[in-house]
């Protein structure tokens, strides 16, 4: 992959975050192979709720002896909730599984942790942690498992500002340091489809230009409750609220945007685009937009379109599509077809894996044989820049370059995290948020 500023080298002299002590060699013990007498990997996981609980099935699914120890979730509810769909009696499900996932979980009450701090308490009990919670805390808490020494399993995207990815940057670079194997959830890396077209990539020529596409109805709602702070209201109701979510562009279509990175070898220099919300502007939809039209531009001058959209009864795909100077990949459909549109590589569906279980699979592989072979987070910050960089362009409607928005300063995240304290957006007196305004808005 070819990091802007082509090397971590490049970058730490251009970007001045990886200053100082990070150049110096860390305290390497523990930092790649696992800490237990046996060979038990012990697992704790932050963030209990879909996401989090699906990956702590995958987790307790692959061929090794892991154990889940400690859990940590903002609410007790949710921590419950996880905590009983993962010892319920059918959870025999993973196709490597030795024994049922129930029997894998360890987890007493002294290892239940709620609250805004609940992760560093639960990141010492483990070997792997999993991050699964909304976006804005990821840097913060990959920081904590980097600084753990920890192997890590995270969930994009890894941040929804300029500011978080930076320290995610910072924080990827001192997992290399110490060889912690790291995972990213963007899962079409693992899915053999994709690799598969990735290997005959060259059969299209000279990419010159890609598509990239989600759009569907969008998610789920979860109104105001009675006698709920600010903070409660707008934790429970995470996807509408940038400092927690980065609208959907980020939470969602970094999925697209990153294949195309992928394919490409590269990250967009600048970007313009378009957006704006019609259907989802009610009170409970806070600030994001309900679509965004972005035009990325690469370095060799060839373009992404991409385009998201959550709205009702419009034209639903979720997909990719990358021209060359001699043909097309794409990727849904999985095929390679010729300039004329002849079919020149098919995939065959019925070959295709879980990715969800893959990237676990060989995560937990390599931390069992003390391999240090995952090193996604660089990946992972660059991907969900771009799509912040799309956001950012959307919603200032301005040509915007990639060097600036990085280093625009923007950082949504609140001075504290309590449950009393005023979150960093909050409604007027009528119960609405305010919304980004093309031309209005500024960045840079
Ligand atoms: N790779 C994929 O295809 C995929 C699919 C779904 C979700 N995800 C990602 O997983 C993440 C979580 O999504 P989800 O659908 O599970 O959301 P969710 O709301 O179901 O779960 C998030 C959980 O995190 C908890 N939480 C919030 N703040 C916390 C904090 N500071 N400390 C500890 N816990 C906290 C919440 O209470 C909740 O239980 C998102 O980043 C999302 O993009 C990825």
């Amino acid at each position: 992959m070819n990091f802007p500023g082509n090397s971590r080298r490049d970058f730490v002299k251009q970007s001045g975050v990886l200053a100082g002590g990070l150049l110096i060699l860390p305290n390497l013990s523990k930092a790649n192979f696992f800490s237990g007498a046996d060979d038990v990997i012990k697992v704790a996981l932050v963030g209990c709720g879909g996401r989090g609980t699906g990956a702590a099935m995958q987790a307790l699914s692959t061929k090794q002896n892991v154990k889940l120890v400690a859990m940590a979730d903002a609410f007790r509810d949710k921590l419950d909730a996880c905590y009983k769909n993962l010892t319920a009696e059918n959870t025999t499900e993973g196709a490597n599984a030795k024994g049922s996932v129930k029997d894998k979980i360890d987890v007493p009450e002294e290892r239940k942790f709620t609250g805004f701090d609940a992760y560093q308490k639960a990141i010492p009990f483990a070997d792997v942690v999993i991050l699964a919670t909304p976006p804005g805390f990821r840097p913060m808490h990959f920081e904590e498992a980097v600084k753990q020494s920890k192997h890590i399993f995270m969930e994009k995207p890894v941040a929804v500002d300029p500011a978080g990815v930076k320290r995610v940057l910072e924080a990827a670079a001192m997992a290399k340091q110490k060889k912690l194997n790291v995972v990213v959830g963007l899962q079409r890396h693992y899915q053999n489809s994709y690799r598969e077209l990735y290997k005959r990539k060259g059969t299209i020529g000279d990419i010159v230009s890609a598509q990239a596409w989600w759009n569907n109805d969008g998610v789920w709602v979860n109104k105001r409750k009675y006698n709920q702070t600010e903070m409660e209201y707008q934790m429970r109701n995470w996807y509408y609220f940038n400092w927690l979510c980065g609208d959907h562009i980020t939470e969602q279509h970094i999925h697209n945007i990153d294949v195309i990175n992928w394919f490409k070898g590269s990250y967009p220099i600048k970007a313009q685009g378009m957006g704006g919300r019609q259907v989802r502007k009610g009170k409970d939809h806070g600030e994001i937009f309900d679509h965004h039209f972005v035009e990325f531009e690469y370095a060799d001058g060839s373009i992404l379109n991409s385009q998201c959209r959550h709205q009702p009864k419009t034209m639903s795909r979720v997909d990719e599509l990358i021209v060359g100077t001699k043909g097309r990949i794409q990727f849904d459909a999985a095929k390679i077809v010729d300039a004329k549109g002849k079919v020149i590589y098919s995939y065959n569906k019925e070959m295709e894996n879980n990715p969800y279980q893959t990237e676990h699979d060989e995560l937990f592989a390599a931390i069992a044989k003390g391999d240090y072979k995952f090193s996604d987070a660089e990946n992972g910050a660059y991907s969900t820049m771009t799509s912040i960089l799309g956001r950012m362009a959307t919603y200032s409607g301005q040509v915007l370059e990639w060097d600036k928005a990085l280093n625009s300063g923007l950082d949504l995240q609140p001075k504290v995290y309590d449950w009393n304290a005023a979150p960093p957006i909050v409604p007027n007196e009528d119960g609405f948020y305010p919304v980004a305004t093309p031309g209005i808005t500024k960045y840079v």
